[in-house]
């Protein structure tokens, strides 16, 4: 089977194919000729990632998966969530963004966060959506240089480690991209 996975994101791209079973064949956006930015304007994670499978299906007609993650952060109602790509400045950069995130918790004794993905995907004509949510605290500082993004300032629940300073397999196993990836496989293993 054959399913395009609407991303450009190779570090996503590399965690996802790290779960999905061979039998499953993934394609990125430059396998299928796309080269466009595919649209994200909706204020919902889930609404994003509808956006998108939903885009690529009527453009290019491949049954398809989109992910849209956010990290929510309870002492800022929720904030960065939907905005959380952006959320240092339109370069979209990982430090601005964590430093700006660090700034907006000084001296916060609250530092309660969660990340959430979802997966949206068009399959046999129909659509579908799959939730994963990793519950953990925001550090005060940076440690680590593995993954992307938040992953330096972000300790799962139960760990010491920030996902920064744990492994790929280690984080798809409690990640919240990994588990929305674990129930896309369980519904196409059916
Ligand atoms: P996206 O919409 O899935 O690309 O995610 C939006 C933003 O959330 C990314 O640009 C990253 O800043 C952050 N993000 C998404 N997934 C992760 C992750 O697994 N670890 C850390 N940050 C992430």
């Amino acid at each position: 089977m054959q399913l395009v996975f609407a991303t450009n994101n190779l570090n996503k791209l590399k965690e996802v194919q790290s779960i999905i079973p061979n039998q499953i064949q993934l394609l990125s956006l430059e396998d299928i000729g796309c080269h466009e930015d595919i649209p994200e304007t909706k204020n919902t994670i889930e609404g994003n990632a509808i956006q998108k499978a939903e885009y690529l299906k009527e453009r290019y007609g491949y049954d398809c998966f989109a992910d849209d993650t956010g990290l929510e952060v309870d002492a800022l109602n929720g904030e960065p969530g939907v905005y959380s790509a952006r959320y240092g400045g339109e370069q979209r950069d990982a430090n601005a963004n964590m430093d700006k995130l660090l700034e907006n918790l000084k001296e916060q004794p609250n530092r309660n966060a969660q990340f959430k993905t979802v997966i949206a995907l068009c399959f046999r004509g129909k659509l579908h959506t799959f939730t994963g949510i990793c519950k953990g605290v925001i550090t005060t500082k940076k440690h680590g240089i593995e993954g992307f993004g938040y992953d330096p300032i972000f300790k799962a629940d139960g760990y010491e480690k920030t996902f920064a300073e744990i492994s790929l397999e280690e984080k798809n196993r409690i990640g919240h991209r990994g588990k929305a990836v674990k129930q896309l496989v369980e519904f196409l293993s059916i």
